[in-house]
């Protein structure tokens, strides 16, 4: 599919988007949504494809939701359209996804990366839910994804002030899982990306569905829960696969079953 907004491309089991508007900063405009969710429907239906990676450019991973095309907007119109309920549609992918993040992740762009497993962020990057400075809030997932990630302090800090905080805060908080020197991270987010595409993808979608199920349930229903996927799993031939691999001392060939 011929796209405008973003770059696609697969790399093995890989399947990558670059988001693509460099004049507005990768800013999130409503083409961009649908050409993001489309292109995640193509990784997803992909039985290739195992993880799916999300980046931007050098300066900006996305500097938040297009402000031009959101300005005079009305509240029946936002309300009719579910204005950014695209968002949750990426947010409920099945497939893993790691963001790969240097420079501005403001307002939706922290969201977008916040709705991906794992940020990988190189050290220029900035994280921010800066909404409050343009009359809004975050409108994406930002209140309730951040404060999950960050705690109530460093959210109420971050969404109230506006103020951005570096990749360094952003690891020692919890938002981001690494961070690398800016030109090594399209080199250690793909790879990271590859080492996660490499294993069962039945078992990586049934272990991402019980780490989100964290954020969902009480402790012990996420304890039941993750106890009956991990029996569940001994119904894979993966199973089998990786355990046998590891007796015989050789690496899995899982077959995705
Ligand atoms: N929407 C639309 N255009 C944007 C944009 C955005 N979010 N962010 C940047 N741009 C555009 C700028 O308007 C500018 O375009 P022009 O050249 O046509 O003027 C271009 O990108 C480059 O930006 P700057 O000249 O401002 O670059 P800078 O280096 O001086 O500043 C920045 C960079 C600090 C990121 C600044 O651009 C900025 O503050 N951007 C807005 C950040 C923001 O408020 N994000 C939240 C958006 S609201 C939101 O996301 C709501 C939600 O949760 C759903």
């Amino acid at each position: 599919m011929a796209y405008e907004t973003i770059l696609v491309e697969t790399r093995g089991k890989v399947g990558a988007i670059t988001l693509n508007r460099p004049k507005a900063l990768n800013a999130l405009n409503a083409q961009l949504m649908t050409e993001l969710n489309q292109a995640l429907d193509a990784f997803d239906s992909d039985a290739t494809i195992g993880c799916i990676l999300i980046t931007g450019s050098d300066r900006a991973f996305a500097a938040g939701a297009d402000i031009k095309e959101m300005e005079e907007k009305t509240y029946p119109a936002t309300y009719l359209e579910d204005f950014f309920v695209t968002g949750d549609r990426i947010a409920a992918r099945r497939k893993p996804m790691v963001a790969a993040v240097a420079g501005f992740a403001l307002g939706g762009g922290c969201e977008l990366a916040m709705m991906c497993d794992i940020i990988i962020a190189a050290d220029t990057a900035k994280f921010g839910q800066p909404e409050i400075k343009l009359g809004v809030m975050p409108g994406i997932g930002g209140t309730q994804r951040l404060t999950r990630a960050v705690g109530k302090a460093k959210a109420m800090d971050l969404c109230l002030t506006g103020r951005m905080m570096g990749a360094e805060e952003a690891e020692r908080s919890g938002l981001v899982a690494r961070v690398v020197p800016a030109d090594k991270l399209l080199e250690e987010a793909f790879a990271a990306a590859e080492a996660i595409a490499s294993m069962s993808l039945p078992i990586l979608m049934m272990t991402k569905e019980s780490v989100n199920r964290a954020f969902e349930t009480s402790l012990s229903e996420g304890v039941r829960f993750e106890r009956r996927v991990f029996h569940a799993m001994f119904a894979t031939a993966d199973q089998k696969e990786g355990m046998s691999a590891f007796v015989a001392k050789r690496p899995p060939d899982f077959k995705n079953a």
